[in-house]
């Protein structure tokens, strides 16, 4: 399995990633490449997309209380808070760009664990903000879609310094 992270501007980051029919042998081996990827990379949150696969899987790694560490398959985010709050994200496929991002503060999450346990969750907090944008990823969302135009102005030649590196990139 490639498990090279796609970079934007990646067309396949913005794909609509499929449901998974079944939890086989492949999602089993795909989600433990997603857990040595997020490792390596040192990332708290990967979506399949993001190696290249256009199902939707996620996995999160989070140290605040030791046991969220899980993988999603096909979550569904059932509520949002009203309330939003801010925090500077990065991601993986956005190398060496951060933004605040506006997100509601608190979430009910649901999928199917890598057992193919139903998971129901209600979080705050760094989950939820990783939860959001992970499930993002599976919709062909970036973070950099979600900041204001204050900030897209201030990452712009950052991002334009990624499309012209994928461009000159030898394929
Ligand atoms: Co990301």
């Amino acid at each position: 399995m490639n498990t090279q992270v796609r970079i934007y501007p990646d067309p396949v980051l913005r794909r609509v990633a499929d449901s998974v029919e079944n939890i086989d042998e492949s999602i089993k081996k795909l989600i433990a490449t997603m857990f040595e990827v997020m490792k390596l990379e040192g990332g708290v949150g990967l979506a399949a997309p993001q190696i290249g696969v256009n199902k939707r899987v996620i996995v999160i790694s989070i140290d605040e209380k030791g046991f969220e560490r899980f993988a999603l398959i096909n979550p569904v985010i059932d509520f949002f808070s009203d309330r939003k709050s801010k925090m500077e994200e990065g991601c993986l496929s956005v190398p060496g760009i951060r933004a605040d991002v506006k997100r509601p503060s608190k979430i009910v999450v649901s999928g199917v664990g890598r057992s193919g346990r139903q998971i129901s969750l209600e979080t705050g907090g760094l989950l939820a903000r990783v939860i959001q944008h992970e499930v993002d990823h599976l919709n062909g969302v970036l973070f950099i879609d979600r900041i204001s135009e204050k900030e897209k102005k201030r990452i712009f030649e950052d991002l334009n310094m990624l499309i012209n590196r994928a461009n000159s990139s030898v394929r």
